[in-house]
C-alpha cells in the first residue's frame, strides 16, 4: 500500500475536482462538501474519461409523481452517453454492480493523498 500525494487541499476547493496521473492511472479527485473522494477516470461502459463529465445531483426516492432533487454535486455524469456514478463510491446509479474503481483518500498536513494497493 502506498499513499501518493497529489494536491494540496486548497488546490481542490469545495465542489470542484482535479484529474491527476498516479502510477499510470488517471484519477479524478473530488471535493464533495468538504470531503475528498477519488475515482478512476474511466467509464466502465465504453471507456470515456468519466471525470470530464458534469457534476450534478439526482432525484431522491419519493412518492409517485413527486420529484425531489438532492445529493447535489455528489454525482458525475459520463460525457459520452450520460451514465451517472456516485462520486463517493464509484457505483452506477442505475445498477450498483456497475462501477468505476474508487480509491481511499487521506488528508494529512494539508495534502491530499490517494492510497493505491500495489
Ligand atoms: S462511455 Fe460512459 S456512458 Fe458510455
Amino acid at each position: 500500500m502506498a499513499v501518493h500525494r497529489v494536491a494540496r487541499t486548497e488546490d481542490i476547493p469545495e465542489n470542484t475536482h482535479l484529474i491527476v496521473e498516479v502510477d499510470n492511472r488517471s484519477i479524478g479527485v473530488y471535493n464533495v462538501k468538504g470531503q475528498y473522494y477519488a475515482i478512476h477516470n474511466r467509464c466502465p461502459h465504453q471507456g470515456a474519461e468519466l471525470c470530464k463529465g458534469t457534476r450534478c445531483g439526482t432525484t431522491l426516492d419519493s412518492e409517485v409523481y413527486q420529484f425531489i432533487y438532492g445529493r447535489d454535486q455528489e454525482i458525475v455524469r459520463c460525457p459520452w452517453h450520460g451514465w451517472e456514478f456516485d462520486i463517493k463510491t464509484g457505483r452506477s446509479l442505475f445498477n450498483e454492480k456497475i462501477r468505476t474503481r474508487s480509491y481511499p483518500v487521506l488528508v494529512e498536513d494539508g495534502f491530499i493523498g490517494i492510497v493505491l494497493a500495489h
